[in-house]
């Protein structure tokens, strides 16, 4: 009898992905006679038992394309909108696993895709998971698919704001994404060159970013770039920030919770515009003219670069290996020059943070970038 695995992507998209469902699919098929299909959308397609076979022709030709052949959503099975209403999916979900007579499914995703591949796991499901994230910001792994791609897009973003801010004499402040965990700005502040990086890990007060643009000013260079996370927070909304995240982790009442988490959410809302606050406050404080590039999604979109089309055919055929043997509750994780599984249940124990140690915040500082602190 042969072997039956179902796959899916969820979460945010990224280029990569499709390498990892080939490298998996085919060395699943090929090496393992196994039969494979691929959930749509996320959890929801395992949900709603909407999928497709994946075979050697269907798995052909995706190796450069980017975003996911899968599609995906943020959708959790345990909370999945359904008619409008969140609804706990779960024990839907484990009978299609067994309808579909799976030996096992393989989940493509970030910290929230890890976090839902352990609750289903925790329902009996055999389950394994590979990294993907533009933030690289997972547990117990060097490095994530799809940050080498983000990280060429922002660079580059930040190489052509040079040529505009150095003509026009402008600050100009660049967001890349990144909620909790800077490792995607710090990279392309220090690969762009970025005059001033601002981090969530590291909170910034408006007067150290303009005191070092005024510096520059005064040695002769009238233009700054400011690489700033979509996290990035001032000092003071930092406090107040992480004091109600504390509350909110210490609470035991569910009520108390749910309001905390409401009014964290509506501090997220405020911390969402905050480098258009910020672009203005630096014209006010240095008198030159600032203006601000977004860069959203565009990092999310295209082909993938050879290093992350080279590191999901490798987690993903090692994860083929992994499911043949039927190793499960593991993630197929960088670890120096190895891939090795790691327990699932490990790496969603938080985040991987930017220590403000590291070797690559020390790199700035040196190359006298600013951090704004
Ligand atoms: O997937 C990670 C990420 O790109 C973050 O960097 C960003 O904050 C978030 O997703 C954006 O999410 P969405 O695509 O749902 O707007």
């Amino acid at each position: 009898m042969s072997l039956n695995f179902g796959i899916l992507t969820a979460g945010g998209d990224c280029p990569g992905l499709n390498a990892a469902i080939r490298g998996l699919g085919k060395a699943l098929i090929q090496n393992h006679g196994a039969h494979v299909i691929g959930f749509l959308d996320g959890f929801r397609g395992l949900a709603e038992n909407r999928f497709v076979e994946l075979n050697t022709r269907s798995l052909s030709g995706i190796l450069t394309q980017g975003g996911t052949i899968l599609g995906t959503s943020r959708d959790k099975p345990h909370k999945m909108p359904m008619a409008g209403l969140p609804t706990d999916m779960t024990d839907v979900i484990v009978e299609n696993y067994e309808r579909n007579h799976l030996d096992g499914l393989i989940c493509l995703g970030g910290n929230g895709t890890q976090k839902n591949a352990w609750r289903l796991a925790k329902k009996g499901l055999n389950v394994l998971t590979l990294p993907k994230t533009i933030d690289n910001d997972i547990l117990k792994t060097d490095m994530s698919f799809g940050f080498d791609t983000a990280l060429s897009i922002a660079t580059e973003a930040i190489d052509r704001l040079h040529s505009t801010a150095h003509s026009h004499h402008r600050i100009i402040i660049v967001e890349v994404m990144g909620h909790q965990a800077g490792w995607l700005t710090l990279g392309a502040g220090i690969s762009g060159g970025a005059d001033v990086i601002l981090i969530p890990e590291i909170p910034y007060t408006v007067q150290s970013i303009a005191d070092s643009i005024l510096k520059r000013k005064k040695s002769g260079k009238s233009f700054s770039i400011v690489a700033i996370a979509e996290g990035a927070m001032s000092v003071d909304f930092a406090k107040s920030f992480h004091a109600l995240e504390n509350r909110i982790k210490e609470t035991t009442d569910k009520k108390q919770k749910a309001m905390l988490k409401v009014e964290l959410s509506e501090m997220e809302r405020i911390r969402a515009t905050h480098t258009l606050r910020l672009t203005q406050k630096l014209t006010e404080a240095t008198g030159l003219e600032a203006r601000l590039t977004i860069l959203g999604h565009v990092q999310r979109g295209g082909i993938p670069s050879p290093a992350d089309r080279l590191l999901a055919t490798t987690l993903g055929t090692a994860c083929a290996d992994m499911a043949a043997r039927k190793k499960f509750g593991y993630m197929m994780a960088v670890k120096g020059n190895e891939i090795k599984p790691v327990e699932i249940e490990k790496v969603i124990k938080g985040i991987k943070n930017v220590p403000p140690d590291h070797y690559w915040v020390q790199t700035a500082r040196s190359a006298g970038t600013c951090m704004g602190d």
